[in-house]
This record gives structure tokens, C-alpha cells and sequence, in this order.
């Protein structure tokens, strides 16, 4: 008889982000600015799908490569039956790389976007009947918790497409502090990092030629729109992308083409002509930054292993020394 797959739904009923009140707020702000986790509506979250699948948006296809060509040494590292926990989850897609060669005594992937999640979470249950998965619908960028769940060796956290690069770095390295604490003393971390490198290579991976990244930012205008009652015109502004040396980051912006006024809620926004909305930072690091800000936050470096072209790394690191 085969083994009916096990899914468990856990719901800490995460508050939901206030759209009007961040957006009405970072409005205000000087400069203006509106935080990226507002891109990931259905339509946004379908765009950044499609960007991935640019020729020009080089992480994702890089780390697939990673994860297929390392996925047996990972396993010697953290070894059989450990509990494996992807934070930010979304569709699962990466952590399948895994699976059937780390053979986990459960999975635990987490996310604030319940319905997403649990579809993700029965669908990896159906294809690995074998797997226990424990959904959790949680904030994963607050302080954690983890749900009930079955003894395992040790814990591995899964943090792949270099979502730690949107963080500050001091952010960062809150967020990495509270991973280690989720991982316990015996746990470990496997993360992608976006490397930095030739800013040309960056600039065109956030200004792909088809438009994709345009269309991904310019949503978030169309989303405000829709959702706020505002009165705007996305097509009064343009997407703008590039990799600030200084920084270490990629900014994305949305420009303003003339002067203009946008009014939500009753309230007035004059903006000049060339004034921007900055709308997201993907923070770039060397290896040797990143092993650094790990440690920070309490990781020692197992393993670092990056491609030939050194776009991209994927770091396994252990809690504590
Ligand atoms: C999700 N995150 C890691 C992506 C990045 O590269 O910072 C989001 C993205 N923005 C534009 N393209 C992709």
C-alpha cells in the first residue's frame, strides 16, 4: 500500500502589512520610497516568475545550476533526516533540487501568503509521499517560532534567490541572528548570495530588454491605483534600475516624466519632473562580505561554492564555531 502523502497546516495569523498606511507614509518620506515586498500582488508575483526567465536575470538559472551540481555534497554535510526549513518559501520550486537527496524527516516551508503556501505545501506533499510537511503561515521576517514538529537530527535553514540582498544589511544581519536561534545550536544554513561584479552585467539583468522589470515595478503604480482608489497615471512614470558603486546595491526607481500630482485618499503628492519612488535595493556582496556578515550574526563558513563566471554563490554555514 503506498503512503498517503502528510501535510500539516499551522496558521500564526501573521498581521497583514497596512498597503495604504506604508504607502502614504513612504510617500511622505524624502527621498520617496515604498517597500518591495508591495511588488508580490498576483500580478507582480507572476512578473517576477517571468523575470526570472529572462535571459538577462542571470541568479535564478545560476543557482539551479549550484543546487543540481552540489546537492550530493550538501548531503554529506548536514546528512540524512534533518529537519529542512525555507523561510519565504513562495512556490517550493528550489527546495524540489533537494528533496529527494537530502531525504529530510520533514519539510517546513513558511510564508506569510497562506493560500500560496498551502497550495505549494499539499502540491510538494502529493509529488513526495514519503515527506512530511509542516506548513507554517507566519512573518518569517519577525522573530520565529517554530510549529510542532518531529525530531530530526539537526535543522537545516533553506534561503535561496539571494532575498537576503532586498534586506539593509544591518537588517541582514538581525534577520541571519534570528535564523540562528530558529536552527539551534547543532543547525545550519544553506543561502544564496548574489555576487558583485561587472555593474554592465547588473544593470542589463534589471533592465531586461522585454520589458519584464519595467512591467514588475511599474505594478506596483497600477497596484496602488487599483487597490487605493488613487488617482494616477503609471504611464507618467518610467522604471529606472542601476547598480550604485558606493552602495553595493542595485536601486530600482520609478520616475516621474513631468511634474505631476497624485492624490490618494484625499491627500495631495506634488511631484517635480525626474523625482523617484525608490522601490527596491538588492544588496550585492563578495564572498569574503558575506562570510563576514554571517558571522556577525552568529555563522561560521562551511562551504562557499560559486560558478565559473563567478556570478553567483551558494554559502552552507553552521551555527556558532
Ligand atoms: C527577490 N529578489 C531577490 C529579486 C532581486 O534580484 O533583488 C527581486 C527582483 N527585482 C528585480 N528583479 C528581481
Amino acid at each position: 500500500m503506498s503512503k498517503m502523502p502528510a501535510v500539516y497546516y499551522y496558521d500564526e495569523h501573521p498581521p497583514e502589512a497596512d498597503f495604504y498606511a506604508e504607502v502614504i507614509d513612504g510617500l511622505k518620506h524624502r527621498p520617496r520610497r515604498i517597500s518591495p515586498k508591495f511588488f508580490y500582488d498576483e500580478r507582480g508575483s507572476e512578473l517576477f516568475d517571468a523575470i526570472c526567465r529572462t535571459e538577462e536575470y542571470y541568479p535564478t538559472r545560476t543557482e539551479q545550476a549550484l543546487l543540481q551540481q552540489h546537492a550530493g555534497e550538501i548531503a554529506g554535510l548536514i546528512g540524512e533526516r534533518c529537519l529542512l526549513i525555507e523561510p519565504g518559501s513562495g512556490n517550493s520550486e528550489k527546495v524540489r533540487l533537494l528533496l529527494d537527496v537530502l531525504h529530510p524527516s520533514a519539510y517546513l516551508p513558511m510564508d506569510i501568503s497562506r493560500d500560496f503556501l498551502y497550495q505549494a505545501a499539499d502540491q510538494v506533499a502529493q509529488e513526495y509521499p514519503w515527506l512530511e510537511v509542516h506548513a507554517a503561515c507566519v512573518d518569517f521576517t519577525a522573530p520565529l517560532s517554530l510549529p510542532y514538529c518531529p525530531p530530526a537530527t539537526r535543522k537545516l535553514i533553506f534561503f535561496p534567490g539571494s532575498s537576503i540582498g532586498n534586506f539593509e544589511p544591518e537588517q541582514a544581519e538581525v534577520f541571519l541572528r534570528n535564523l540562528t536561534s530558529v536552527a539551534g545550536a547543532q543547525g545550519s544554513l544553506l543561502i544564496g548570495v548574489d555576487l558583485k561584479k561587472d555593474p554592465a552585467i547588473l544593470n542589463a539583468a534589471y533592465n531586461d530588454r522585454a520589458g519584464v522589470t519595467a512591467a514588475f515595478n511599474l505594478n506596483l503604480l497600477h497596484r496602488i491605483r487599483r487597490e487605493l482608489d488613487a488617482e494616477l497615471d503609471p504611464g507618467l512614470f518610467e522604471h529606472d534600475a542601476w547598480y550604485n558603486d558606493t552602495l553595493g546595491r542595485v536601486e530600482m526607481h520609478l520616475v516621474s516624466q513631468q511634474a505631476q500630482q497624485l492624490k490618494i485618499d484625499g491627500q495631495l503628492f506634488e511631484f517635480d519632473k525626474d523625482e523617484t519612488i525608490h522601490t527596491e535595493s538588492s544588496y550585492k556582496y563578495t564572498v569574503e562580505e558575506f562570510i563576514d556578515l554571517a558571522g556577525r550574526a552568529g555563522f561560521t563558513s562551511r562551504q562557499v561554492w560559486t560558478d565559473p563566471d563567478n556570478l553567483f554563490s551558494l554559502h552552507y554555514f553552521d551555527v556558532g564555531d
